[in-house]
């Protein structure tokens, strides 16, 4: 006898703008490869709608709801509970409703898998060893990624530059914070390291078109990897003079694969099989893993 066929439940991505978003296509293709009824879909919430958004989502029994710009940090008061990564980041973009057992009220429970989801990614991009890392731009992004690097690489250091340096959101551990060195464009010179990744608005679609000096690749490490976690990966950028110069480069295309897996596990309490994955990786127009 077959087993009975799951409910169908609804998840979603909230965001502003959000239309331009790959992570509906991507869980569509997951929940297809598990045999799930479910759907995921995208919603526009504007800044001023995103309490009654969540906590309508949660009333509504949405399975699950990732979060995009401009909602990352102001979803952290909406939350119930926050997982230690939120907690050190400061930025939620995963929300898990999650009934109480003794009192059957919906709590909310934030996370965040963009750190996590980074390292993924990175493992998947072959490089020198990592002592050195260089992060351009000090937005939300990049403090999911560098809590991801200090945690994952007990000796690593970081240089993290930004046009306001002094408003890095510096670890508060004293340990890691002693790794970070925050600096001014003018300050860096040529990047350095083993890595370097561009957290920046820089190069994308409408943004701005060159980084605030002249940036020299040069001085990197031989096997250095560049990140540009902007996808899709624009033409002329960083990452084209990267690759010409022998790096290994990637854009954010995998992160965006590797947090919404992340996403994906917590939602359904499994570990994804990697049919699914290749899925969800195909659905982005991601090249099958060799
Ligand atoms: P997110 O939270 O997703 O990282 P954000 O807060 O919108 O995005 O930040 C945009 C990023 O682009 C920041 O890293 C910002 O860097 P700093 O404010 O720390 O300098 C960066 N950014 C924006 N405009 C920039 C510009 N003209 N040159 C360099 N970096 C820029």
């Amino acid at each position: 006898m077959s087993s009975p066929q799951p409910l169908a439940r609804c998840f979603g991505v909230f965001g502003d703008p959000i239309g331009h978003s790959r992570s509906p296509v991507m869980h569509a293709a997951a929940f297809a490869a598990l045999g799930l009824p479910h759907c995921y879909l995208p919603f526009h919430v504007s800044s001023g709608s995103l309490g009654e958004a969540v906590r309508g989502a949660a009333a509504l029994g949405l399975g699950g709801v990732n979060l995009t710009v401009p909602h990352k940090q102001a979803a952290l008061e909406l939350c119930d509970r926050r997982s230690d990564t939120v907690q050190r980041v400061g930025a939620v973009n995963t929300l898990c409703f999650v009934q109480d057992a003794a009192t059957g009220a919906t709590q909310i429970h934030g996370h965040n898998t963009d750190a996590r989801g980074f390292l993924d990614a990175l493992d998947e991009l072959p490089g020198a060893s990592l002592r050195h890392a260089t992060i351009l731009g000090a937005g939300g992004a990049s403090v999911a990624i560098a809590d991801a690097l200090l945690g994952a690489f007990a000796d690593v250091e970081l240089t993290w530059v930004s046009r306001a340096p002094e408003r890095i959101v510096l670890p508060r551990d004293a340990e890691a914070r002693a790794r970070v060195r925050p600096l001014s464009w003018e300050q860096l010179g040529a990047p350095t390291g083993e890595l370097l990744i561009n957290t920046t608005i820089v190069g994308l679609a409408g943004g701005p078109r060159a980084f605030p000096v002249a940036l020299e690749l040069g001085k990197l490490e031989a096997g250095a990897r560049v990140v540009d976690i902007v996808y899709p990966r624009p033409a002329g950028g960083l990452l084209e003079r990267a690759a010409a110069a022998g790096f290994a480069v990637q854009d954010g295309l995998p992160m965006l694969l590797w947090q919404g897996v992340r996403a994906l596990e917590l939602w359904l309490d499994l570990a994804l099989p990697d049919h699914a994955i290749e899925r969800m990786r195909g659905a982005l127009g991601l090249a099958a893993t060799p």
